[in-house]
């Protein structure tokens, strides 16, 4: 189990159904991954997890308001925190080189797609980029015929009752 957030934090638990994270904080482990991006913080439960699997952790996070609350969250962690907007800042990590085993987007709907295209950028050649959720079809058939990687579908049953049942994580694995 990952470990749990401060329950003072201000701010609402709006973070992933816990069953649906440790399901890649397993897959983390599986591919060993070493260096996990993750676009959208909230309180920063994310995170914890794969940092627990072992993993570097890069965050991305608009709201200042969250990204303090998961500052604190993730303390004594292998935890390094950006803040600002995702578009804004992945075209710079892209500029420094910067590649990740895992990119994890769980952000706003609006941008997902330019999220995902920044994420497979910025993924190792057969590394993974979990899309968490989706809510039209249309990013999946755009995904689903985009060359550069191979993706699935993995339903996860959420446990949180903000989060509709079914919930879809995409999981989607680069291909060269
Ligand atoms: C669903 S929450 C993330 C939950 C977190 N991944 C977890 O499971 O613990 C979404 C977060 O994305 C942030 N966000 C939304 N749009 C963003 C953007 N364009 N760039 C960076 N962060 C964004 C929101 O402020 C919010 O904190």
């Amino acid at each position: 189990m990952c470990k749990e957030l401060r329950p003072d934090t201000a701010v609402p638990a709006l973070s992933q159904a816990q069953d649906a994270l440790l399901k890649l904080s397993i897959l983390a482990r599986l591919i060993g991954a070493k260096s996990v991006l993750e676009i959208g913080t909230l309180g920063g439960y994310s995170a914890i997890c794969f940092a627990e699997a072992g993993a570097e952790v890069t965050r991305i996070e608009i709201n200042p308001k969250h990204q303090e609350v998961a500052r604190e969250s993730v303390e004594g962690l292998d935890v390094e925190v950006i803040l600002g907007a995702a578009l804004e800042v992945l075209p710079k990590l892209s500029e420094e080189g910067r590649q990740f085993d895992i990119v994890f987007i769980d952000a706003d709907f609006d941008d997902q797609w330019e999220h995902f295209d920044w994420a497979v950028k910025l993924t190792r050649p057969n590394g993974c980029v979990f899309l968490d959720d989706v809510d039209s079809d249309s990013i999946i058939t755009k995904i689903g015929k985009d060359d550069r990687v191979t993706a699935t579908l993995v339903p996860i049953v959420a446990t949180h009752p903000m989060i509709p049942i079914p919930h879809i994580l995409s999981f989607v694995v680069g291909s060269e």
